[in-house]
């Protein structure tokens, strides 16, 4: 007998583009839009009718892994990788196509905001219907109640049907229920994406202890501090099949977030369409140059001057609008982030609506020896993010290599994340 709780044999799920669930519909609407058709409120030719298109499209192909009791399993890949879907065919939202998905136990799923939840139901009610779905009794419930509540923060509106909960408050009640109900396999979608970011360190703090009572967790995140703080395995999926399955989870992380060939990284980011627009600023270009504004080559001596150029368009000028970069190593740590607004505010670079170039300065030898990413941040301090670290934001590779220092003992790689230049003296 083996220990394995899920296996996945070459699933495959197929979409057929303009079929009967559309692209921009979420699963409630779906549902909602199947119950509608049932009882006849939607007409043929009205609104809600599917253009035909016939055109197919595997989201996921040839997905082979298992999972052990007790394992906390990573599931990382770009937008579109297939993440969602694959969570989708293991929690039986979806069927797949091809292949087949054996879980063994019970299962919460925390997938998009709301699923699970019954729209006209109270709080309360939706808490019980979810404990009843997972198979528990309604004493089980009872004892776990206060400790759902407690940690959803929505105590005063348990009484208030869920659709007229705002998407966050939605968030914190889903997450609630799935963590307390004691499933045996928890499966948690992008949970970090939606809530503050107080709720989202609870959430992480949650799932480390269902972790680590010995449950199995499957997790999608763009978070990579996250998964690799949790996670003892990485599902790496890209375009649909599995890219890499590893418990080497730095190793996975880093191929994610670098691509394999770290020796053909781009060094430049051109904006190729409108992914990253939003009514403020919308980012055209990064690069590396020297003080003169050329382009630099790489690999650069620790002791050049580099500067990261961004390009963009400011449409809305706020005074809030902050645009900078994120140096990360490659495991995926965050070194630091640097904004035009770092200084005195005296000192800060006016910004104006139209193109604008914005230069910051890489610090000469605080880095070590390496490869970094460098990622183009922004947002509307304290308020939104526009492209965000870590989580969905554009990036090039920085490759430093050489003069480390003026020692003639350290000119090569050094232990430790930096290898700053420190100034010593003996005490007079
Ligand atoms: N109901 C659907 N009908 C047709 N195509 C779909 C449907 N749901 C998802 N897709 C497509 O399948 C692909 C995989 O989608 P999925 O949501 O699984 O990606 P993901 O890895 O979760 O991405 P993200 O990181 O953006 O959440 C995407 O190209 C998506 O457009
Ligand atoms: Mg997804």
């Amino acid at each position: 007998m083996h220990d394995s709780v899920i296996q996945i044999h070459n699933l495959g799920k197929l979409y057929r583009l303009g079929g009967h669930t559309r692209l921009d519909q979420t699963i409630p609407d779906a549902i909602n839009e199947k119950i509608r058709g049932a009882m006849g409120l939607i007409r043929r030719g009205g609104l809600a009718t599917p253009k035909k298109d016939n055109r197919e499209f595997w989201a996921l192909r040839n997905v082979s892994f298992d999972v052990a009791l007790g394992e906390v399993v990573g599931i990382i890949g770009r937008n579109g990788a297939g993440k969602s879907t694959l969570l989708k065919v293991l929690s039986h939202i979806t069927d797949p196509t091809e292949g087949y998905a054996v879980v063994h136990g019970r299962v919460a799923s925390l997938l998009e905001v709301g699923t699970g939840f019954h729209p006209e139901l109270t709080g309360m009610e939706n808490i019980y219907l979810n404990g009843s779905i997972l198979g528990m009794s309604r004493r089980e419930i009872k004892q776990k109640f206060d400790e759902i509540v407690d940690f959803s923060g929505v105590e005063k509106f348990l009484d208030t049907p869920i659709k007229r909960y705002s998407s966050g408050m939605t968030m914190r009640l889903a997450f609630s229920v799935a963590a307390h109900l004691d499933p045996e396999i928890l499966v948690i979608d992008e949970v970090l994406a939606v809530g503050d970011a107080e709720f989202q360190k609870k959430c992480l703090g949650k799932m480390s202890e269902v972790a680590h009572s010995g449950r199995t967790v499957l997790f999608v995140s763009h978070n990579m501090n996250a998964v690799e703080e949790l996670c003892q395995k990485v599902v790496l999926l890209n375009g649909g099949c599995v890219k890499r399955c590893s418990t080497d989870v730095r190793d996975v992380i880093c191929e994610h977030l670098f691509g394999e060939d770290q020796e053909h990284l781009a060094h430049e980011w051109v904006n190729p369409g409108k992914e990253f627009d939003n009514p403020w600023f919308k980012p055209q270009r990064m690069l590396l140059t020297d003080s003169d504004g050329k382009p630099v080559n790489m690999p650069l001596s620790n002791n050049s001057d580099i500067w990261v150029q961004i390009e963009g368009e400011v449409d809305r000028l706020d005074p809030a609008l902050t645009i900078g970069y994120a140096v990360y190593n490659e495991a995926g740590h965050a070194l630091f982030w640097s904004y035009q607004t770092d200084q005195s505010e005296d000192r800060w670079p006016k910004l104006h609506k139209g193109t604008v170039t914005l230069r910051g300065r890489v610090p000469k030898r605080l880095l070590n020896e390496g490869t970094y990413r460098i990622e183009f941040i922004g947002g509307l301090h304290c308020r939104q993010w526009l492209f965000e670290p870590a989580v969905h934001a554009p990036s090039i590779a920085m490759t430093i290599q050489g003069g480390l220092s003026d020692s003639p003992l350290w000119i090569r790689k050094r232990p430790g994340l930096i290898a700053p230049v420190i100034d010593w003296k003996t005490a007079a």
